[in-house]
């Protein structure tokens, strides 16, 4: 018992310390981005202790098909320094909140040439043992567009559609409203025809020679009534 009692706080006094100084840091895992946009690196971490005033965010970036890393950002003493050389010299804004644990990092107008790594690495005095978290970035230029270009067929097609549905209805109901209107005067003389022309509504407005043309047969019509 005693033994045990040993072994375990030996493990404890092993584990505690380890923990309580450990700082743990995470980013995304991989984040996608389209050529000319902008895309937001976060960073954040978990530690024990309360966050430090002397809190550090720091960002190194490799490129895809290089062996060595850049440093592009450092967050200490209460500033952001993005480092005046590299790719991202001018492209590169802090958008962090240090005190609530916020490292992330803002890359605008992106090119097809960032893919790559970056690693952000934090600290909170004392707390300051802890592996750097890693976020692969790929740049897109073709799907995207691809699916622009899709997306835009879909909604004009869409589009025309509805046009076309809505033409349809009202050449419908024109046509309609004209037979109804020629069969009654044919069928039933002058007082249907009355009738169903107040029946025809607010119908858009007729070709003007067709106008005549229907005026001129009701003429016809009427004349022959009149000689019965
Ligand atoms: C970046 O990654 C994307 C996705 O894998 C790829 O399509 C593109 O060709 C890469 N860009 C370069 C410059 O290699």
């Amino acid at each position: 018992m005693l033994t045990f009692l040993a072994l375990a706080s030996v493990v404890l006094l092993g584990i505690v310390p380890e923990q309580s100084q450990a700082i743990v840091i995470y980013t995304g895992w991989e984040r996608h981005g389209l050529v000319g946009s902008e895309i937001r690196l976060s960073c954040s971490f978990f530690s024990w202790r309360w966050t430090s005033d002397d809190v550090t965010f720091s960002w190194t970036y490799r490129p895809d098909g290089s062996r060595d890393s850049i440093s592009i950002f450092h967050y200490t003493n209460g500033a952001p320094y993005v480092d005046n050389k590299g790719p991202f010299r001018d492209r590169l804004e802090f958008v962090g909140n240090p005190s609530r644990r916020d490292g992330s990092i803002l890359i605008k107008n992106l090119d097809f040439n960032d893919n790559g790594t970056f690693t952000c690495d934090a600290k909170n005095p004392p707390d300051i043992v802890g592996r750097p978290s890693s976020v692969r970035l790929l740049v897109f230029e073709q799907v995207p567009i691809q699916a622009g270009v899709i997306t835009g067929a879909i909604i004009g097609v869409v589009l025309g559609l509805l046009v076309l549905i809505v033409v349809i209805y009202y050449l419908m109901r024109f046509l309609v409203a004209r037979r109804v209107f020629s069969l009654s005067v044919s069928k039933h003389g002058k007082k249907k025809k009355e009738g169903s022309q107040q029946r025809q509504g607010p119908a858009p407005p007729a070709d003007p020679s067709k106008v005549k043309a229907a005026t001129s047969e009701k003429k016809k019509q009427e004349s022959r009534k009149d000689k019965k």
